[in-house]
């Protein structure tokens, strides 16, 4: 019988609760997932002095594959990033984050049926973690952007775009500032932009991108961006379909896949039993999807709509009482 072996990183924060839930949906799907679970958390970096512990590397090298729940990282000083090197080692360069409106909960938005596809790219501009104090009293960080990263990212949005049928995508940039490091990007946009002639393509500086996406989310389709405005403009899509409790997100490279939700450990509700785990069920529908599971994925996502359009078992981030718990014993049952 086929089995199906996945890294499972719980995380640190809410990330237990939610891998928790995860794997409870995944064994209610009766696919035959075999989980690796690996410590990456705060401690372990510590521990071992680095932010990648051999034993994640080793599962991720054996499996190729992995659901991942949020892990903290220090502000302003203290270990690198755990994703940025995960990224990084694995070479994930894209990361797509599906942002679609599910009935049932509320938003600013709800009448609106938004299907934002994010690609941003996910190895380099100012995440490249190359800083340095000159001077005292003066710091530089490099903002790296490369025709290599620039032109793959866009042609995974572009590909996706015409598997999916979708009808248009929009590169973010800033390059009346930046130039030439946005400049680069965009040229790689419009270049591979000619491959698709029958997706319409456009571009929009970030700043009214933002405000764009606050007054008239509807007019977005697929996006494109680099690094660091990806990362913030991912949040803000995810308020616009209710919150960072929702939206999934998965880092796709040549030889690996990591899927993990948008939000972080949220050290503010963690230990509570109380967060919202659609995102990394999100994340469960994309996996099963990607390993070929398409039946259980779409039973899986069906379950989470009926969930929310009964309403009964929400969680407080979107309007109700319920638990992480009880909200995942919901879907489970919505799948029998
Ligand atoms: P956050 O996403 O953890 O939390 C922001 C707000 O959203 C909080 O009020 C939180 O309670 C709420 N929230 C997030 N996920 C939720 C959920 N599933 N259900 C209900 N409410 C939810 O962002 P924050 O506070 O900026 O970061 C906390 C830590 O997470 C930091 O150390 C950061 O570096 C890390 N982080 C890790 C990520 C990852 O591992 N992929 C991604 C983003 C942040």
């Amino acid at each position: 019988m086929v089995q199906y072996h996945v890294t499972l990183i719980a995380g640190d924060g809410i990330g237990p609760e939610v891998t928790e839930a995860a794997t409870r949906v995944i064994e209610a799907t009766g696919v035959p997932i075999v989980w690796d679970p690996v410590e990456l958390n705060a401690n372990v970096i510590e521990r071992e002095k680095k932010s990648l512990p051999d034993a994640v590397v080793d599962s991720l090298l054996r499996t190729r594959l992995g659901l991942k729940g949020p892990v903290s990282t220090p502000v302003a000083g203290g270990y690198q990033s755990v994703n940025v090197a995960l990224r990084k080692r694995f070479n994930l360069f894209a990361n797509f984050r599906p942002v679609v409106t599910i009935p049932g909960i509320h938003s600013r938005y709800e009448d609106l049926n938004l299907n934002i596809a994010i690609f941003r790219e996910n190895t380099e501009d100012l995440y490249a973690g190359l800083e340095q104090e000159i001077v005292p009293g003066v710091v530089t960080g490099i903002k790296v952007i490369t025709r290599v990263a620039s032109e793959r990212i866009a042609r995974k949005a572009f590909e996706f775009a015409q598997r999916e049928g979708r009808k248009k995508v929009t590169a973010i940039h800033k390059a009346n500032i930046m130039k030439q490091a946005d400049g680069l990007f965009l040229t790689c946009c419009r270049e591979v932009a000619k491959e698709f002639p029958a997706i319409q393509y456009g571009e929009l500086i970030v700043d009214n991108a933002s405000m764009q996406l606050v007054m008239n989310p509807g007019q977005f389709d697929v996006m494109i961006l680099p690094n660091l405005y990806g990362d913030i403009v991912s949040d803000i899509c995810a308020g616009l379909v209710g919150g960072l409790g929702i939206v999934p997100g998965a880092n796709f490279g040549e030889n690996f896949a990591i899927f993990e939700s948008v939000h972080g450990s949220a050290p503010d509700i963690a230990g509570k039993g109380i967060a919202n785990p659609t995102a990394i069920l999100q994340c469960c529908v994309l996996l099963l999807s990607y390993i070929g599971e398409r039946e259980a994925s779409r039973r899986l996502q069906r379950a989470i709509a009926a969930t929310y359009k009964e309403g009964k078992y929400l969680t407080g981030d979107v309007g109700g009482t319920a638990t992480t718990s009880e909200f995942t014993s919901a879907i489970v049952e919505a799948m029998k």
